[in-house]
């Protein structure tokens, strides 16, 4: 497990948008690019879209969503291709919303796809991020995903309002080459402390074969000892 503490939120996406370039660059062949969610990626997705790279090789799909439609403003599928995606060469693969299906067979159809597009390659990287919960992708406290071994994408709740959401398992983490994770911000601090101790879904990231770099600002990691 690598830690990289950067002095702002700025330098975090600058860093962490450099690295990533520099990956896929480094890579041979296909790319598969796991994608975090929320609201701290953001600006990171704005300067990676700059950066040069041969997107023309990069699978990029969801580490989560949450279960609403492709074109909702809550939609991590949507952030993604307006801050990224759609800006570069690569394919972003979304699972589908429909209100006639359920999150259990678009998870179920998620992960079909995602098995087509690795053929039994590892995921080269997946990013994610930290709810202040400790959360990673829609991998809440307490919630039955959290148990999950033998999918790779599984529909999920947040048990505190039963919002569905669609996650990234452990067994699909686990498997990948590299996870990073991208944290700024002194709201985080606990959470990344915790993590560090392997007491929260985040806290768990590192028990599979994945390289794992943690890339947080000097306000997330100021309760690190
Ligand atoms: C989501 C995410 C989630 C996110 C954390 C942090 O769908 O919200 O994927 O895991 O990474 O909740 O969210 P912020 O970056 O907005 O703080």
């Amino acid at each position: 497990m690598e830690l990289i503490v950067y002095e702002s939120p700025q330098d975090v996406s600058s860093g962490v948008a450099d690295r990533i370039a520099g990956l896929i660059g480094g890579s041979r062949g296909p790319f598969s690019l796991g994608l975090a969610g929320g609201s701290t990626p953001e600006a990171m997705y704005r300067e990676l879209r700059n950066c040069d790279a041969p997107w023309e090789r990069v699978t990029s799909w969801l580490s989560d969503e949450r279960w609403v439609p492709h074109d909702h403003e809550r939609s991590n599928g949507r952030m993604a291709s307006e801050t990224l995606t759609s800006h570069v060469a690569s394919d972003l693969i979304r699972p589908e919303f429909s209100p006639t299906m359920s999150p259990e067979e678009s998870a179920s159809a998620y992960e079909r796809a995602l098995r087509d597009d690795l053929g039994g390659r590892a995921p080269e990287l997946i990013l994610l991020g930290l709810g202040e919960d400790g959360h990673t992708a829609s991998l809440f406290p307490g919630s039955p995903a959290l148990s999950e071994r033998e999918r790779l994408y599984a529909a999920n709740v947040i048990p505190a309002t039963d919002e569905p959401r669609l996650t990234a398992t452990y067994p699909l983490l686990w498997a990948a080459r590299r996870l990073m994770v991208l944290v700024y911000g002194k709201g985080k601090a606990e959470a990344v402390r915790d993590s560090f101790q392997g007491k929260t879904p985040a806290g768990l990231i590192g028990q599979g074969d994945a390289e794992v770099e943690w890339h947080v600002d000097a306000a997330a990691s100021a309760l690190l000892s």
